[in-house]
């Protein structure tokens, strides 16, 4: 048997497990179950080793050693996948591989937001979420070849989902993508998701005014619209210059995208502005908090704390009467404003949502609050009314 890993690797315990046995003979008492998945092929289980759980795939070697080099391609470029640990192979006689990637924690399968408590335009922000990763993939050159919501696992980032690719078996990297890949990978999109909408309505999970094959096909404009965001060349004359690019850069950077050149060249009906986007990565928002206050979240949720430890900035200013400098100012917050917070949720509830959208939540909640009363109420006391009024009935 042989085990090739990433330098991630986990403890050595998972030498023991059975790899000699068919991944569905095992009796492992490290098995754990995940809760409702969406249609797949293969078989997949997941083991609990230390405070980690970790999924497994069987499939042949060769594709697992393909979707190893993909899922690590991938995360060398900050695009979200599952994180990939190692594949087992040589595990015996017409044995096959078995793929090893990291249980991406606090992910949720389509099936299981849909069968939670109905949200607002939940359909619409998942879709969205499956819309900005295929762009994101696009951009990088990266045909799926099965985008589906089976093949997305999808993360809360402050009220938004943020879709994170699992499967990549029939993937491929292009130094550039043809306008015809693109367009399969978007037939292949709307064939499944219309499959797996109806499914769903099948098993009365879908609000009924709900036409699954209709919201499908809606997948491709959407689509086009942000791939023109990102890809259009515009054409503006020499006065407009300066503030058409800074427009043009700033919803692109809102959008979660970077600019990695840009070119303006000189046309007759004006200038021609050509701009070539990345992937912004890993986001500015999210880096800039880690930096100042060590907390790690996402992208969405790093730009409303940094907004929280900007405001309480201020009040600490105009409550001292001095400058506060950014550092100081972070560390107050964490203190006196975040941890306070955090700690107040209870050990029974904490699994419900991350740290980040916790914070995010409360912000919202106190927002709410705020408008209700017609005055601010302060962060803490809206935190007790989110523990004691919120958390305890928000859907997963
Ligand atoms: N690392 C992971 N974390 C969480 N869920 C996972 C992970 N890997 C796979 N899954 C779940 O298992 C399902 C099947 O995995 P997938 O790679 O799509 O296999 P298949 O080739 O059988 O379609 C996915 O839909 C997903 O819900
Ligand atoms: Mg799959």
């Amino acid at each position: 048997m042989r085990f090739t890993m990433t330098t991630q690797a986990p403890s050595g315990d998972f030498l023991d497990l059975p790899w000699a046995t068919p991944l569905a003979e095992w009796t492992e008492t490290r098995l754990v179950d995940v809760r409702s998945r969406g249609i797949h092929r293969h078989v997949v289980r997941f083991v609990e080793m230390g405070d980690e759980i970790y999924a497994l795939k069987e499939i042949p070697e060769r594709v697992a050693r393909k979707e190893y080099s993909l899922l690590r391609w991938l995360g060398e470029r900050g695009i979200p996948a599952v994180d990939v640990i190692g594949v087992v192979f040589a595990r015996g006689s017409e044995m096959d591989a078995v793929l090893v990637t990291r249980y991406l924690e606090f992910s949720l399968s389509y099936r299981v937001l849909f069968t939670g408590k109905r949200e607002l335009d939940l359909l619409d922000r998942v879709l969205d979420a499956l819309v900005q990763l295929l762009a994101r993939l696009h951009l990088g050159g990266f045909f799926w070849g099965d985008c589906s919501l089976s093949n997305t696992l999808f993360r809360r980032d402050a009220g938004t989902f943020e879709a994170c690719l699992v499967d990549t078996e029939t993937a491929e990297v292009r130094p550039a993508l043809s306008n015809g890949l693109r367009q399969y990978d978007l037939d292949m999109a709307t064939e499944n998701v219309a499959g797996e909408l109806a499914d769903l309505g099948a098993g009365g999970m879908l609000p009924e005014h709900i036409d699954p094959f209709a919201v499908a096909d809606a997948i491709a404009r959407r689509y086009e619209r942000l791939w023109d965001e990102l890809t259009r060349d515009e054409v503006f004359t020499a006065d407009e210059q300066r503030y058409r690019i800074a427009t043009r850069l700033r919803r692109l950077n809102d959008l979660g995208f970077d600019v990695d050149e840009i070119d303006i060249v000189a046309t007759p009906e004006g200038n021609r502005l050509k701009v070539r986007t990345s992937v912004a990565e890993p986001g500015n928002n999210r880096r800039l908090l880690l930096m100042r206050t060590g907390l790690d979240v996402q992208e969405n949720q790093a730009r409303r704390l940094l907004n929280d430890v900007a405001s309480f900035r201020a009040y600490l200013e105009q409550h001292e009467g001095r400058k506060v400098s950014e550092t100081v100012a972070a560390n107050r917050w964490l203190s006196d404003v975040y941890e306070p917070i955090m700690d107040a949720i209870p050990p029974s509830l904490e699994d419900k949502r991350e740290p980040g959208e916790i914070f995010h939540e409360i912000l919202v909640h106190r927002w709410f609050l705020s408008e209700q009363s017609g005055r601010d109420v302060g962060t803490t006391h809206a935190a007790r009314s989110y523990v004691t009024n919120v958390l305890p009935f928000a859907s997963e």
